[in-house]
């Protein structure tokens, strides 16, 4: 129980899908083993795999298969936090608000809650899964929904017609999950210049510039948009905010971060936009690394703590450890090497001294920094460690 009554209409709705809240693996995976087949659950995988390699046709087939009423309750469990999450911030902004978009609906389970929760706008899920959209459909009968419709068509080829005063997108205009993204212009910035050239590259590869261009069509002047997608890195961070700002999108608010655990695991997801169309806003985008401030550095008082131990005198593995390296002034560098790896980043590894510690910093241009410092003794450690990374090096 909950006394958030938006949280239990929520989990009273995820209920009603068949779906079931896990915070154990073991008890999931049991669960799952019990409710599919061994067949069943190979499919499944061979159909992630292939998804995986972002083809449109592998990805429309996932997504068929997902909807199958036997595998949706047991497959979207895990997502069981992520609908909470996403809910909730999704409705605190859908209200007064007369014609909805959801893009990417899915099987529509968050938006027969939208159209349940605000009974007087008319609501439009849209999907290219075929699969997904009789479920929805069938769904929205069963709820006995009269102002939600649903229509599969996939924006990536075809537009749509019509006008919303709000448009809802999560998890389905930036699906390229593993495109990097866009380099940083050295391994000595975060900064991404701006080369339009690579904006423009970027949005196309990803298949952002088209389905991002259909919603703009769709979306009325100072109609609002509410966008959640996997894009925690700066490196897609950037572009996917560059390309959101390029059409005339402005944030409303500073955008929210996003955390919810997928049954044990922890997800960093977000940021969650709430976004305006045309009107002028004093809300900046944020491109800078999220600086975990955990680390802060103080060489003096570190050395001064030392003790014997074997772990080593500073380690940082975040955006932070940079600031840490240029507080080094007065370092002096035995090793580097600065080069292009064969998939166009570009890494510094560097080895020095610095007040009689040892350390060794590494930088690349997808946002990664490491630091590590040691004393004197334990100096051939750090080299070792340097050694191993430039082997490593394509
Ligand atoms: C990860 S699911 C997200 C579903 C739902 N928005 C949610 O948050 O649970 C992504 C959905 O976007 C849909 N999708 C992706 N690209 C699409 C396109 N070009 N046109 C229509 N639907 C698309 C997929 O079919 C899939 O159902």
């Amino acid at each position: 129980m909950t006394n958030n009554p938006l949280r239990q209409l929520l989990r009273e709705h995820l209920a009603w899908w068949g779906l079931r809240h896990f915070t154990s693996d073991r008890e999931y995976f049991l669960w799952q083993r019990q409710q599919l087949s061994v067949e069943e659950l190979n499919q499944l995988n061979i159909h992630v795999e292939r998804k995986r390699t972002g083809d449109s046709v592998d990805e429309r087939a996932f997504y068929d298969l997902a909807a199958h009423p036997r595998i949706f309750p047991i497959l979207y469990s895990q997502r069981y936090e992520y609908y909470e999450a996403i809910g909730l911030q999704a409705m605190a902004h859908l209200g007064k608000v007369q014609d909805i978009l959801d893009f990417g609906c899915g099987l529509g389970i968050l938006t027969t809650l939208y159209a349940l929760r605000f009974p007087d706008a008319n609501v439009v899920g849209l999907d290219r899964s075929a699969a997904s959209i009789a479920i929805a459909q069938q769904k929205a009968k069963d709820l006995g929904l009269r102002n939600l419709r649903f229509i599969c068509l996939d924006l990536q080829t075809e537009s749509l017609s019509g006008s919303f005063d709000l448009v809802l997108t999560t998890h389905a205009l930036l699906q390229a999950e593993h495109d990097p993204g866009i380099p940083s212009e050295s391994w000595r910035t975060f900064d991404r210049g701006h080369d339009q050239t690579q904006q423009m590259v970027f949005e196309q590869r990803t298949g952002l510039a088209r389905r991002l261009d259909h919603l703009c069509q769709v979306l009325r002047p100072y109609g609002r948009m509410i966008v959640c997608e996997k894009t925690r890195q700066l490196a897609r961070r950037v572009p996917f905010q560059r390309a959101l700002a390029g059409r005339g999108l402005q944030l409303v608010q500073p955008a929210d971060l996003i955390h919810y655990r997928s049954i044990e695991d922890m997800v960093d997801d977000g940021p969650f936009y709430v976004l305006n169309n045309g009107t002028q806003s004093t809300v900046a985008w944020d491109e800078l690394p999220e600086l975990d401030d955990g680390t802060l550095f103080n060489l003096n008082a570190m050395l001064a703590n030392s003790i014997d131990s074997n772990a080593p005198l500073y380690e940082n593995h975040g955006p932070s450890a940079q600031v840490a390296w240029e507080e080094l002034s007065e370092r002096t560098v035995t090793q580097e090497l600065t080069r292009e790896e064969l998939d166009g980043r570009q890494v510094h590894v560097e080895l020095g001294i610095v007040d009689e510690t040892h350390y060794l910093y590494c930088a690349n241009t997808f946002d990664q920094r490491q630091l590590v410092m040691m004393e004197e003794a334990r100096g051939t450690l750090l080299e070792a460690y340097y050694q191993e990374i430039i082997r490593g090096l394509t």
